[in-house]
């Protein structure tokens, strides 16, 4: 999940992505590559953060170990069945010069890579940046969603991500496909959203053709700490984002 832009519901949409995952029974990873820890706090794992967060699998590419730990030593249970979480940290902020100076680009990949026995699905959250360890995400990626708000300034990051994705896919992951700009908070009542989305249609931008609305049962569902396909199966929210699932997996 990647948007330079902030706010638009990464975390959001990665933790009940993932929870819809899990809910279908696919054993499913969640990888929170933001020092905000949004996703973490989120699935109730600030508690996990501690010696087996993304910084420590990450910190150890750049220390001295006779033996490395095994991703799979990484990624803890949270308290949803089938959802496995690698946590976030505060700490990936300082270890991120000294990473990217020693080329360590293609670690989470090769940690993907070990976890592809493990993990039927495995999600990414990124922060709103594209610095190391998103530039890392898109790497490892096979897919890239794109969520936007659906504001006026949504559009304008648009077209320079998608210039930096096929750069990517160019240089370093040929496999890497933008799967899908998600239409997110979107209010079907005001003009502006639905203006936006057809005009980004219109452009041939690959809008998913399921919107998720604008709703209070987000910001609730947050507070609670349970992602929505626990907290409120049958709401129109909850209805939307398994129907971005069933999109993607449809793929
Ligand atoms: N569909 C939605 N309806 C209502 N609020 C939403 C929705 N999606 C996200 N939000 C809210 O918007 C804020 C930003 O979402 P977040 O997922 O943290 O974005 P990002 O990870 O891109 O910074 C959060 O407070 C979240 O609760
Ligand atoms: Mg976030």
């Amino acid at each position: 999940m990647f948007n330079k832009k902030g706010g638009v519901g990464k975390s959001s949409l990665t933790v009940n992505l993932a929870a819809i995952s899990a809910h279908n029974g696919l054993k499913t990873l969640l990888i929170d590559l933001d020092t905000q820890c949004n996703s973490t706090a989120y699935l109730d794992a600030m508690q996990l953060k501690g010696a087996n967060s993304i910084a420590d699998l990450f910190e150890q590419t750049i220390t001295f170990h006779l033996h490395r730990r095994p991703a799979k030593d990484f990624c803890q249970a949270t308290k949803i069945e089938n959802l496995d979480i690698i946590a976030g940290s505060e700490r990936l902020a300082e270890l991120e010069s000294e990473l990217d100076s020693r080329h360590k680009i293609y670690k989470l990949k090769e940690a993907l890579q070990s976890l592809s026995d493990e993990y039927d699905r495995i999600y990414i959250d990124t922060a709103p940046a594209l610095n190391f360890y998103s530039m890392s995400a898109l790497i490892a990626a096979q897919r890239c969603l794109i969520p936007i708000d659906c504001d006026d300034f949504a559009r304008q990051g648009l077209y320079s991500l998608q210039q930096k994705i096929a750069e990517i896919r160019e240089d370093h992951n040929a496999e890497l496909e933008v799967e899908g700009i998600i239409a997110n908070q979107f209010m079907s009542n005001a003009n502006l959203p639905k203006q936006i989305v057809s005009e980004l249609i219109a452009e041939n931008y690959p809008v998913l053709p399921e919107y998720v609305s604008q709703s209070v049962k987000m910001r609730e569902s947050h507070q609670a700490k349970l992602p929505l396909i626990k907290m409120a199966p049958n709401h129109k929210l909850t209805k939307s984002l398994v129907g971005i699932f069933d999109i993607l997996e449809k793929g």
